[in-house]
């Protein structure tokens, strides 16, 4: 099982220099859709690492600066002198107009959103995908515009907001829009980008089944015969993380499962019987509520609970590798988005909303190598590399669940007797949820107990009880959120079975706030 692994497949890559866009991270699905393997760097990564990486082609995102303040950020010259293709999108296109002896000027027309744009020409990006005579809808989002083309560019596709709306360089394939193909308001924008890795001589091979095969190469070069544990939160990536590293190095990991209480409804023997039984994996389960929930007895305030619950997490964690006489290493599920390294548009320190806590805040002293096999994939990516490994779609396709629980979902002080009944209203809805069939369209759903009892009438009796809210968002990051449109029918049919099932629930009610200006969770 540990012989040394082969070196992984060196895949076509594309190189996207990120000059601090809201967007560049789609430029990079919509590539990986392609099957094409990209990463995200800062614009100003030096010319050894670039020609290091060994990209087919380049891609300059978008971002907020002006190409005419004397300070903004440029493209390291060297990648317009290496001989390979280069795309700059918006900010891209004007700082590489601008470096190759092109005219830029602010002070035009600023033009956002939706826009039409004739297709004046044809280049290698646009084959296939926009015909000559064509008009065509993008997304614009510009303040400047390139009012002179550099030597060797000739218009493809223009309008009258925008003259230069994609120029191209066919001798040196250097291309550059002025909206951003990477959205999905410009309905063909993937296709032209697919055009773009593919004339890069990209061969589209980046595939699921082929990162398994390379992740466990990989994991086994990193590894040898060492002994690894990791972190499960009931989670998505801390679970594929761990059946692939199972895939990869069999018992030499051990899972650890640290239980504060406050999972939802059936979690935790869930996560119990999938890997202890179904995938056979060591698991350490250690029933911790007690220890969690007596910390949090008289805690209100939501930032010292997550800190509480973090120390602990870090505590009990460090306790059972102790027992189980320590690891050479420590697996974490680390997402693409957490290891991007970001260009700080402002430079300002942002200000914390939330301490979040998660199984990757351990202690530096606990001195374990990291074994990260998932920090290239984004989320979604995982869910198919969960699939492609076999694993149950309730715990594949599962929300997101925050690392503290059921803890920020209980305004006021946290108690196993409020717990407990925030799971049976929790179940309830999850459980119409899933027979209504919702349950995929929706982001997050969940339950919040209100620390508020209200007046009732069931029967003939007076009630005074607590009152419950239910949320549920879209979103594609987690960053900002839609409320879900439910129609009322579901939402009185669930809140009935909520007052009528659950003892001590007298009152639903339904929060229709979305993020920003509100949060996801409650605290
Ligand atoms: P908010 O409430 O900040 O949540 O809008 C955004 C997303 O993050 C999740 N969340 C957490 N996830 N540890 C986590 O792993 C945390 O401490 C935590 N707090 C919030 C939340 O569920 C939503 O998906």
């Amino acid at each position: 099982m540990n012989t040394p692994a082969a070196p992984a497949v060196q895949h076509d890559r594309i190189l996207v220099l990120d000059f601090g866009s809201q967007v560049t991270q789609l430029i990079a699905r919509r590539l990986r859709e392609a099957g094409v393997y990209c990463e995200i760097w800062p614009y100003t990564a030096s010319e050894a690492r670039i020609r290091a990486f060994a990209p087919k082609g380049i891609i300059l995102s978008g971002g907020p600066a002006s190409v005419t303040e004397g300070e903004s950020p440029r493209a390291p010259q060297a990648v317009f002198e290496m001989g390979l293709p280069i795309l700059g999108i918006c900010y891209g296109q004007q700082t590489l107009a601008h470096q190759l002896g092109g005219t830029v000027e602010s002070g035009h027309a600023r033009e956002f959103g939706r826009a039409f744009i004739d297709v004046t020409g044809e280049c290698a990006i646009t084959q296939g995908v926009w015909a000559k005579g064509g008009r065509e809808q993008v997304w614009m989002s510009h303040g400047d515009r390139i009012t002179q083309l550099p030597p060797g560019f000739r218009v493809v596709a223009a309008s009258e907001g925008a003259p230069f709306a994609l120029i191209a360089d066919d001798a040196r394939h250097f291309y550059g829009t002025m909206f951003h193909p990477e959205v999905v308001h410009t309905p063909h924008g993937a296709a032209l980008l697919a055009n773009f890795a593919r004339l890069a001589g990209c061969q589209g091979d980046w595939t699921m089944k082929a990162f398994r095969a390379e992740a466990i190469a990989r994991i086994r070069a990193q590894v040898g015969g060492g002994k690894v544990i990791c972190g499960l939160s009931g989670g998505v990536d801390s679970s594929v993380a761990a059946v692939l590293l199972h895939e990869a190095i069999g018992d030499q990991l051990t899972c650890i499962y640290v239980d504060h209480g406050l999972m939802r409804h059936g979690e935790s023997e869930q996560v119990v019987a999938t890997f202890r039984d179904r995938f056979n994996i060591k698991l350490v389960h250690r029933d911790a509520s007690e220890l969690f929930l007596g910390q949090l007895s008289g805690v209100t305030d939501p930032e010292v609970k997550r800190k509480t619950i973090g120390r602990l997490f870090i505590e009990v964690f460090e306790e059972e590798q102790a027992k189980l006489g320590g690891a050479d290493f420590l697996a974490q599920g680390t997402l693409y988005p957490d290891v991007i390294e970001s260009v700080s548009a402002t430079g300002g320190p942002s200000v914390t909303i939330k301490s979040h806590h998660n199984v990757g805040g351990l202690p530096a002293h606990m001195r374990m190598q990291l074994v990260e096999p998932l920090r290239e994939l984004f989320k979604d990516e995982v869910r198919v590399l969960g699939r492609e490994l076999g694993m149950p779609e309730e715990i594949v396709g599962r929300h997101p669940f925050p690392g503290p629980g059921l803890a920020i979902r209980i305004p006021g002080e946290v108690t196993r007797e409020k717990a407990d009944l925030l799971r049976q209203v929790d179940r309830i809805y999850l459980e119409e949820i899933r027979n209504a069939g919702l349950y995929d369209a929706i982001w997050q759903a969940f339950a919040v107990l209100l620390p508020v009892r209200s007046v009732g009438v069931m029967g003939d009796g007076r009630t005074y009880e607590s009152a419950c809210a239910l949320r549920a968002v879209t979103s594609t990051d987690g960053m900002t959120a839609d409320v879900y449109p439910y129609d009322m029918a579901f939402l009185t049919r669930v809140a009935s079975r909520i007052v009528n099932e659950v003892r001590g629930v007298n009152r639903v009610t339904y929060d229709i706030t979305s993020k920003p200006p509100g949060t996801i969770e409650w605290e």
